[in-house]
């Protein structure tokens, strides 16, 4: 029997339309623009209106992925949306307001939680569907509306978050290609290092949790700056020798987009020759699961990304998690 491999059939990204500068910022925590951009790379962010949620920009970028690979929401088996910001903090699901509002009958759904790598994750978890001949089609987003559970009087942690949502949508295909390797990761160790203390069964919301602010995120941020220049090397490596490549056989390397000077040093680590990283952080900030499938669609739609193409997807965030996976791009999903 002929292997069955997974190709990206569609792809499609949302973003809010209101942008906050820096200097909007600056206005709100002693901040500047100086600091926010020479420690981070961070120019401006998407900020979802009052009325938008983690679902009605996952259904965005969904239809516009839908589209381009020329599938009806009836035709989709399965959808996955990585999130860290669903629209109900514990039920239900976010994919099943998804499935919902796009009309998709036949799909399963359910939300996936590995924060910033959740799109990674999610990649990998859809594509096992395709690959086992399980499902036809696998809709995976990584969405996020982070800047709801940030709090606007910690300058250490709202100068670095944005608005957002990508999507996929996972085919099979006879042709070699698509998923060649990953590697998931986690250490739960740092867990405090990255997290919101209050809202879940440790924590639940109480009028004490509120007051001390507690449903916010927390961030020590020279511990994740360390563990992400570490972890991101790593996993690349690792996922590439599984795939039988090294740093020479990367195209394009989409790493989450935390920030510029993380990136930098990744791929200062591996050495990777200048043009081959791609990065939009300067304009969207660090949009979570978002991140990675965003800049995806923008490396696509700039022409980076062509038929053969080895393109390095890798995201990091709390749990701690992080995620690589190593993609072949197929000539038919590259057709637009
Ligand atoms: N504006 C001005 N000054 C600030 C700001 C700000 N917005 N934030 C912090 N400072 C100050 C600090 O108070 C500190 O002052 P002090 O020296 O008087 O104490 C000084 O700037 C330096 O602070 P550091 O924390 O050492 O600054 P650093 O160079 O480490 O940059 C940053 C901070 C940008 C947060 C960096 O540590 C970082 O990017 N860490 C990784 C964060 C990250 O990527 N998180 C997301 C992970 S993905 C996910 O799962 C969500």
């Amino acid at each position: 029997m002929s292997r069955r491999y997974v190709r990206i059939g569609g792809w499609g990204k949302y973003l809010p339309e209101r942008i906050m500068p820096n200097s909007e910022l600056a206005t709100l925590v002693d901040t500047s623009d100086e600091w926010i951009r020479a420690r981070t790379g961070i120019a401006e962010r998407r900020i979802a209106a009052p009325e938008e949620t983690t679902c009605t920009l996952a259904v965005h970028a969904a239809r516009a992925a839908l589209d381009r690979a020329g599938l009806a929401p009836r035709d989709l088996d399965l959808i996955i949306v990585a999130t860290c910001t669903p629209d109900y903090a514990n039920m239900p699901a976010t994919a099943s307001l998804v499935q919902d509002a796009l009309g998709a009958h036949r799909a399963g759904a359910f939300d996936l939680n590995a924060v910033c790598s959740g799109f990674v994750y999610a990649l990998a978890t859809g594509s096992q569907f395709i690959q086992s001949g399980v499902h036809q089609a696998v809709l995976v987003i990584g969405a996020d509306v982070f800047t709801r559970i940030l709090d606007w009087q910690d300058r250490s942690t709202c100068v670095l978050f944005g608005d957002g949502a990508g999507a996929v949508v996972l085919q099979p295909s006879d042709e070699p290609g698509g998923l060649m390797s990953f590697v998931l990761g986690s250490d739960g160790a740092g867990a405090c290092s990255l997290y919101v203390p209050a809202g879940g069964s440790r924590r639940p919301t109480s009028a004490e949790t509120v007051a001390e602010r507690e449903h916010y995120v927390k961030m020590q941020g020279r511990e994740v700056f360390r563990f992400a220049t570490r972890v991101v090397p790593d996993s690349v490596l690792q996922a590439l020798e599984q795939a039988g490549l090294g740093t020479a056989d990367v195209d394009l390397f989409i790493p989450h987009q935390a920030n510029v000077r993380i990136i930098d040093a990744a791929a200062r680590r591996l050495k990777l020759p200048e043009g081959s990283v791609f990065s939009n952080v300067a304009h969207y900030g660090n949009t979570s699961a978002a991140s990675v499938p965003v800049a995806l669609c923008e490396a696509i739609d700039e022409g980076l990304i062509r038929p053969g193409s080895t393109v390095v997807m890798t995201g990091f965030g709390a749990g701690l998690t992080w995620g690589t996976a190593v993609w072949r791009w197929h000539a038919t999903a590259a057709a637009t």
